[in-house]
């Protein structure tokens, strides 16, 4: 996000408590360690950089850690978040963008999904997310306070030019996961699940790559900017791929073989998300750039083979 906001040649401060991100990861502008809820120093922040736009992206996002502790997740992503939304208001900050997940949806009831689905999380980290939402439309009835709520499909994929990609630790999300077994990073992969309700019996999501989701915070930010209504939109690509599928592409990508081992389902996975993404081609008229697993998964083994952290 960093990096193309630069590209556009907007003026950005990052603000992360560094709990679980990497300062390398921020190419360009100011760093300030903190935690959001922190309101002496975010506030001390915005009374100096006075932002048009705040992108709230910090949380804590493993599903099986949430399950396990909950506390943990409803402090740091809904305590901490509202402590956030109470001192945007107070510095009178007018737009704010929200990184949401299809987790709020629950096991949908029809795929793709619409924006319109019901909001039935099955985990502590869904409810986490959904709370946030909640919190900001309600802020926004009473103090005005514009938003665009993103709600996230699989993020997947890395910076095109090599310098940044996926890194966390543990790593829990497939792509990375599988290309370390590919590299050897890893001594093999394993699927959580073999016997879901879907084709192979095994989970199903709709992978979007970084820069198509980087470009709909740009999109939504030039809308709320320009006064455009408050908006939820769901950003994916309208496709799901199986977890076997992308192991399949991964092996013809990366030209590497690597065992793959069956185990159990980790509490908390949904079957099946694929995103209905007709608002955000209406509202934004989008035009995805990398819809193509191939694409994504050469992206992100390009990182894999050349970390810089
Ligand atoms: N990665 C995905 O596929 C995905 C899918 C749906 C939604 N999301 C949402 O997108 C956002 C970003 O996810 P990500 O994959 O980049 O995760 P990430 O863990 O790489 O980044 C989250 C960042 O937030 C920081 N952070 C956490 N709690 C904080 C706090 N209290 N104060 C300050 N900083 C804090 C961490 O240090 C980290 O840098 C999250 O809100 C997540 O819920 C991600």
């Amino acid at each position: 996000m960093v990096k193309n906001l630069a590209r556009d040649g907007h003026e950005i401060l990052t603000y992360d408590n560094l709990s679980r991100g990497h300062r390398e990861a921020v190419l360009y502008g100011r760093v300030v360690v903190g935690d959001v809820g922190d309101r002496s120093k975010l506030k001390e922040v915005l009374r100096s950089f006075r932002p048009d736009v705040v992108m709230h992206f910090a949380a804590y996002i493993e599903v099986a850690e949430s399950v396990r502790n909950p506390s943990r997740y409803y402090e740091n992503n809904v305590v901490q978040s509202i402590r956030m939304l109470e001192t945007l208001v107070e510095e009178n900050i007018p737009n704010l963008i929200f990184s949401s997940t299809a987790a709020v949806y629950g096991v949908p009831g029809e795929i793709p999904i619409p924006e319109e689905h019901p909001l039935n999380p099955i985990n502590p980290y869904g409810w986490s997310k959904l709370m946030v939402e909640r919190a900001i439309e309600d802020f926004s009835r009473a103090y005005g306070l514009r938003y665009a709520i993103l709600r996230y499909f699989n993020a997947a994929g890395a910076d095109p030019s090599g310098r940044i990609g996926e890194s966390h630790d543990p790593e829990t999300h497939l792509i990375p996961l599988v290309l370390m077994a590919a590299s050897g990073r890893r001594s093999h992969i394993t699927i959580y699940g073999t016997d879901y309700p879907t084709p192979d019996g095994t989970a199903i999501r709709d992978y979007i790559h970084v820069e198509d989701l980087s470009d709909l915070h740009i999109l939504a930010m030039d809308y709320l900017l320009q006064k455009g209504d408050n908006l939820v939109i769901n950003c994916g690509y309208g496709r799901g791929y199986s977890v076997r599928e992308v192991i399949e592409v991964a092996r013809k990508v990366t030209g590497r073989d690597f065992p793959v081992k069956e185990g159990e389902r980790r509490p908390g996975d949904i079957p099946y998300l694929v995103a209905d993404n007709s608002r955000i081609r209406r509202v934004f008229g989008w035009k995805p750039q990398f819809d193509d697993l191939e694409k994504i998964i050469e992206t992100a083994w390009r990182w894999e083979l050349n970390r810089k952290f």
